[in-house]
Formats: structure tokens, C-alpha cells, sequence
């Protein structure tokens, strides 16, 4: 099984507050988006495609290996991730999509969706228990109703699917569309999307706190990605 990854990278960061785009922010002094990439290659991914803001492009080529592919990102993240998907090459098998905005993702988490993808699903997400109580607000702030939180999950990337039927549920898409992931595309072609867990270090870095708190499990995923 040939496994492509898109990491898309080409957002701009502004609630991380940093003068470079997010996936260059420094972490345990490598930019964010060299340790997704390591993740991924170290997870089974044969190869990676990264989507990058256009006028960035020297920058994350000086920061990835040579064998990266960079591909110019568009306004939004699905446009970016299709920008990826239309070179990520009929080599393919399968395409994992993963945020550059999640480095410490273990090798291992990355290996459960390809497993999974291995075994015949066509769209997997890796998810976690929502642990705090949650509730549904009105337009006022006023909290409307609980919500069980037993079924619910919180979705990470990477996120994999089936090359022919990823391709075929964008192309479905509206060109102006903007779905926070990619499940929701193949979501909306009626394909199912199965769960594997996923893990508490793929957490995305969105505020400054995320950066921090990445800071402190750097050492625990780097002997994990570079043993
Ligand atoms: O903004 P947010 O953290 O939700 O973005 C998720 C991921 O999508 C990030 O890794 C970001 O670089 C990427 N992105 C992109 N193109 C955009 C906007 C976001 O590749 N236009």
C-alpha cells in the first residue's frame, strides 16, 4: 500500500501571534512542520506533499528535506488540501491529510489510520473522548441544554482515505466551500468514516499555551520519531 501525505501549512498563524507562519514556529528548535513531516515518514507514509503560503516557498524548502514536494496553498484550508491532492500523484493508494499545526502526532497514531486503511476503510479519523461537560449555547450566551457527551469525539489528523475516493469527494465539492476537515468531504459524498483513538500529543497548536505545552513533550515524541 503506497501512502501519499498532504500536510497542509499554509495558514497564516495569526492567534499563535508570530511574525512567520504558524508551521514555522520553532519547537525544540525545528519548525513545526518538519515534525509532522518526520512523524509521517516515520508512521509508514511514503511520501509527503506539503501545501505552503505562496510567497513563503524559499522558507519551508530551506526548512524540509529535499524529497518534500511543496505545493502554493490557497485562502482557506480545503483549498489548500485540494491544491495538495491534485499533485499528490496516481502512485497512490492511499492519502493521509494531516495539520502541520499537530508536530508531536506519534509515529504510532499515524500507523493506526494507514492499519485501518490497510484493512479496507475508505475515510479514518483519529479521535478522543470529549472529557469536560458539554453544553449547547443560545445567541445570548445562555446555556440552552447539555449535551451527553458519551458519543461525542474530538477529531485530530491525520485523517486517511482511499486515494480514488478522497479525489472523487472533492471534485464533488463546491469550488467556494470551506469544511474544517476532510472527513467532512467524503462526509458529504455519503461515504463512511471510520475511528481509530487517537492521541492526547496530536493536539493542534492554535494559542500561545499550545506552543508551551508542546515545548514540555518534545523529548517524549523525538525518541519516538528519531529512535
Ligand atoms: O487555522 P487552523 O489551525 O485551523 O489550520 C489548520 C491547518 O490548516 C494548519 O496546519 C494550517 O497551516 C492549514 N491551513 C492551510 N491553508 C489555509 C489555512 C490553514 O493549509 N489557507
Amino acid at each position: 500500500m503506497h501512502a501519499v501525505a498532504i500536510v497542509a501549512a499554509a495558514g497564516s498563524g495569526s492567534r499563535l501571534g508570530a511574525a512567520v507562519p504558524k508551521a514555522l514556529v520553532p519547537l525544540g528548535g525545528r519548525p513545526l512542520v518538519a515534525w509532522a513531516v518526520d512523524a509521517l515518514l516515520a508512521g509508514g507514509v511514503a511520501e509527503v506533499v506539503v501545501t505552503v503560503p505562496p510567497a513563503e516557498r524559499a522558507a519551508f524548502a530551506a526548512a524540509l528535506p529535499a524529497e518534500v514536494r511543496l505545493v502554493d496553498g490557497g485562502a482557506s484550508r480545503t483549498a489548500s488540501v485540494r491544491a495538495g491532492l491534485a499533485v499528490a500523484g496516481v502512485r497512490a493508494d492511499v492519502v493521509l491529510v494531516h495539520d502541520a499545526a499537530r508536530p508531536l502526532t506519534p509515529p504510532a497514531a499515524v500507523a493506526r489510520v494507514l492499519a485501518a486503511l490497510a484493512d479496507g476503510a475508505r475515510a479514518v479519523v483519529p479521535v478522543l473522548p470529549v472529557v469536560d461537560t458539554t453544553v449547547l449555547v443560545d445567541d445570548d450566551g445562555v446555556v440552552a441544554e447539555a449535551v451527553p457527551r458519551a458519543a461525542l469525539r474530538r477529531v485530530q489528523t491525520p485523517q486517511g482515505f482511499d486515494r480514488a475516493t478522497l479525489v472523487a469527494a472533492y471534485a464533488d465539492l463546491d469550488d467556494a466551500a470551506e469544511l474544517t476537515d476532510d472527513a467532512a468531504v467524503v462526509r458529504a459524498a455519503g461515504v463512511p468514516v471510520r475511528t481509530v483513538p487517537g492521541d492526547e500529543r496530536s493536539a493542534k497548536i492554535t494559542v500561545p499555551h499550545d506552543l508551551a505545552l508542546a515545548e514540555l513533550g518534545v523529548g517524549l515524541t523525538a525518541s519516538e520519531v528519531h529512535p
